[in-house]
């Protein structure tokens, strides 16, 4: 996988040169190119960025230099004027599907091998739609990513536009509900979710089956090492039993106990189809409909 990456502080990216990161990079699994911006413009004070137009604080990163990067490393033509108003106006202008995660107004996850031969190009944005273990998952099959990093107020919103009017694959996404002071620590985060799931890359693939967010959405239990007694404290005696199926359930409690008292949306997303009697018993007895679908909250 080629992860190429555009900032005004590459810098910001040495970290993925560390750790699990910087040894599939050294096996040749990925490869991850972090580029400066700025050596796309070529005025003497190689900037990027101008005043919004309308007014408002702060500033708005400029168009054409974000395009002559992006059109490199996309390997795409420069359009000229006319061919990319053509090229616009054959695009969606509705608004309303733009806003999704991704641009195409049909927009679907692809998961046909054609479509992952082309990049994605991902813009983080404290705006956009959730960043999830889904859209990980799905990015992770795909052979080339080109993460645009903002800063300020953000790219000109014509750059997401115009690639997705040519045809690429555009996406935004945001991590939570805060607001960074770029992309780059974002795009840190999402690199390290997607890599990690590239078929190859874990010493042992069995860690990414078991744990939160793939699969059913429940936390995970808590987890312990010896000594089985430390400053008084013991782990619960069950673990230390040797009887698996008995760890296997006091594992489930834990998961769906935890997840109750914690993430209560993640228990209402659960297919009740998939739980057991017990799990069943114990999600009633945390007050807990499970009669339909999904559990829904039972009322008093
Ligand atoms: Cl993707 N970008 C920025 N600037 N702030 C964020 C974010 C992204 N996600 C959460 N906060």
């Amino acid at each position: 996988m080629l992860l190429d990456i555009v900032s005004v502080f590459p810098d910001y990216f040495s970290i993925l040169n560390l750790s699990l990161l910087g040894k599939a990079q050294a096996d040749g699994l990925v490869e991850v190119c972090a580029h400066n911006l700025r050596d796309w413009t070529h005025d003497v004070h190689h900037s990027v960025d101008d005043t919004p137009v309308g007014g408002g604080a702060g500033m708005v990163m400029k168009p054409e230099i974000w395009a002559s990067c992006l059109d490199e490393l996309l390997g795409m033509p420069a359009l000229t004027v006319d061919a990319s108003a053509q090229a616009m106006e054959n695009a969606t202008a509705d608004l309303a599907s733009s806003f999704s995660s991704g641009y195409a107004p049909d927009y679907q996850p692809s998961s046909s091998s054609a479509d992952d031969e082309k990049p994605v190009l991902i813009f983080p944005d404290p705006s956009a739609p959730l960043f999830t273990q889904a859209a990980a998952e799905e990015l992770s099959r795909h052979h080339h990513l080109v993460f645009g990093c903002g800063r300020y107020e953000g790219i000109d919103a014509r750059v997401g536009q115009y690639y997705a009017a040519q045809g690429v694959d555009v996406r935004e996404y945001s991590l939570g509900d805060y607001v960074l002071n770029g992309g780059e620590v974002a795009v840190c985060v999402m690199i390290e979710a997607i890599t990690r799931l590239i078929p190859g890359f874990m010493g042992n693939p069995d860690s990414i089956v078991d744990e939160s967010y793939t699969g059913e959405p429940l936390l995970e239990h808590r987890q312990f090492t010896r000594p089985t007694t430390w400053r008084c404290l013991s782990v619960p005696p069950v673990l230390t039993s040797g009887d698996h199926a008995k760890v296997d359930r006091f594992r489930r409690d834990e998961k769906l106990v935890r997840t109750n008292a914690v993430r209560p949306d993640l228990i209402e997303k659960l297919d009740t189809h998939s739980l057991d009697k017990a799990d069943r018993k114990l999600l009633m007895s945390l007050g807990w409909d499970v009669s339909g679908d999904h559990p829904r909250r039972a009322r008093k």
